[in-house]
C-alpha cells in the first residue's frame, strides 16, 4: 500500500491535479501541519466530527479551526452514526443530524469562512455495529438524510462508503430518495472517479473517491495515519458557491421548530 501511495503522490506532485486532493485525519494535526500538507496541494481537508461512540469528536473539530487559515476550498465534516450503544442516548438518524448541525453552527456560525465551506458527510462502515436488518438501516440512514436536507437549506450531503459495506448494511440496490453524493472508499491508488467503479446504491458514479488510507508516509505528518481522496475541484468550488451550509440565523429557526 505504501509504494503504491508514494508513486500516486508523487504523480499528483507534478500533475495539473494538485487542487482535487482532500485528506482527511482522525489524529490531531498542527497549524503548521496543515500548512505544510496545503502547500502540497491540499485543496479540502476531512474531519470526523461525531464518533459511532454517540459524542463529538473535539479532534476533529480542533483540526477544521487548525486549518481554517489556510484558504482551503471547503471543510468535509464526517458523521459515523451511532448504531448501538450510544453515550448521548441519541438513537435515531435525526436526533443526531440536528446534534451535528446545531453544534458546527455554534462553533463556526461566526466564521463564515469556514462555516460556508463545511459539507456534511456520512461513513456508513461495516465496522460499526448495524443492525443485520436492512430495512431497518435503510430507515436511519433516510431518517438522518432527510433531517439533514431539513436544516440545512442547500441540499446536499455525501455518503462515504463502498461496496461491501452498503451491500451489507443496506443492500446493494438500496438507494437514498435524497439522491446525496458519494464519497467511494476504494484504496487502489488510483486518483481518479473511475477506475474500478461499478455502480451500486443508485449512483451512477462518484462524487469522490478515497484511493488510499491508513497512510502515514507524508514527510509533513510522519507516522500519522491519513486518508486521501480524490475529487473534481470543479464540481466541488460550484457546491461551495451554490450549495453551502446556510448561515446560523436559519438553521436556528428552522431548529425551533423541533
Ligand atoms: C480514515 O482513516 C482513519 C484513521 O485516521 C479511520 O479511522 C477512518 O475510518 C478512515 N476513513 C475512512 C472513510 O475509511
Ligand atoms: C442516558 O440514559 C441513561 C439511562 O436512562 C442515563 O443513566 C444517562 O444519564 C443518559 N445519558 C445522557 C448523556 O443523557
Ligand atoms: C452490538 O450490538 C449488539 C446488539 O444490540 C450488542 O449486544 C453488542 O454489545 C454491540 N456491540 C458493540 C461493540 O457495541
Ligand atoms: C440489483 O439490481 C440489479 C439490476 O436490476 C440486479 O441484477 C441484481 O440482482 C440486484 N442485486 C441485488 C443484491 O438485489
Ligand atoms: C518529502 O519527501 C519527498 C520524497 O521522499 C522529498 O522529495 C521531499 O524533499 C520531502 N520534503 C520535505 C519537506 O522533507
Amino acid at each position: 500500500m505504501k509504494s503504491i501511495f508514494n508513486l500516486v503522490f508523487t504523480s499528483c506532485l507534478v500533475s495539473s491535479t494538485l487542487a482535487d486532493l482532500s485528506i482527511d485525519t482522525t489524529s490531531a494535526l498542527t497549524a503548521a501541519q496543515w500548512r505544510c500538507l496545503a502547500g502540497n496541494g491540499l485543496g479540502r481537508m476531512g474531519a470526523r466530527v461525531y464518533t459511532s461512540d454517540g459524542a463529538f469528536d473535539e479532534v476533529g473539530i480542533g483540526n477544521i479551526f487548525q486549518s481554517s487559515t489556510l484558504n482551503l476550498e471547503g471543510y468535509n465534516a464526517h458523521i459515523v452514526p451511532c448504531v448501538a450503544n450510544c453515550k448521548n442516548n441519541l438513537t435515531s438518524g435525526a436526533s443526531q443530524a440536528y446534534a451535528v448541525v446545531n453544534r458546527l453552527d455554534k462553533e463556526f456560525g461566526k466564521y463564515p469562512q469556514i462555516h460556508d465551506g463545511l459539507l456534511i458527510f456520512i461513513q456508513i462502515d461495516k465496522s460499526n455495529n448495524w443492525s443485520t436488518d436492512q430495512k431497518q438501516n435503510q430507515q436511519f440512514v433516510n431518517d438522518m438524510i432527510n433531517a439533514l436536507y431539513e436544516v440545512l437549506e442547500t441540499q446536499y450531503a455525501v455518503i462515504i462508503t463502498n461496496y461491501n459495506s452498503w451491500s451489507s448494511i443496506v443492500g446493494a440496490n438500496f438507494s437514498v430518495a435524497a439522491a446525496p453524493g458519494l464519497k467511494w472508499v476504494n484504496w487502489n491508488g488510483k486518483a481518479d472517479l473511475t477506475s474500478g467503479w461499478t455502480p451500486f446504491g443508485g449512483w451512477a458514479s462518484p462524487t469522490a473517491h478515497q484511493y488510499a488510507g491508513g497512510v502515514t508516509s507524508n514527510n509533513c505528518t510522519t507516522g500519522i495515519p491519513l486518508n486521501y481522496s480524490y475529487f473534481d475541484g470543479n464540481d466541488f468550488s460550484k457546491l461551495r458557491k451554490d450549495r453551502k451550509m446556510i448561515r446560523r440565523a436559519n438553521t436556528l429557526k428552522k431548529f425551533n421548530r423541533h
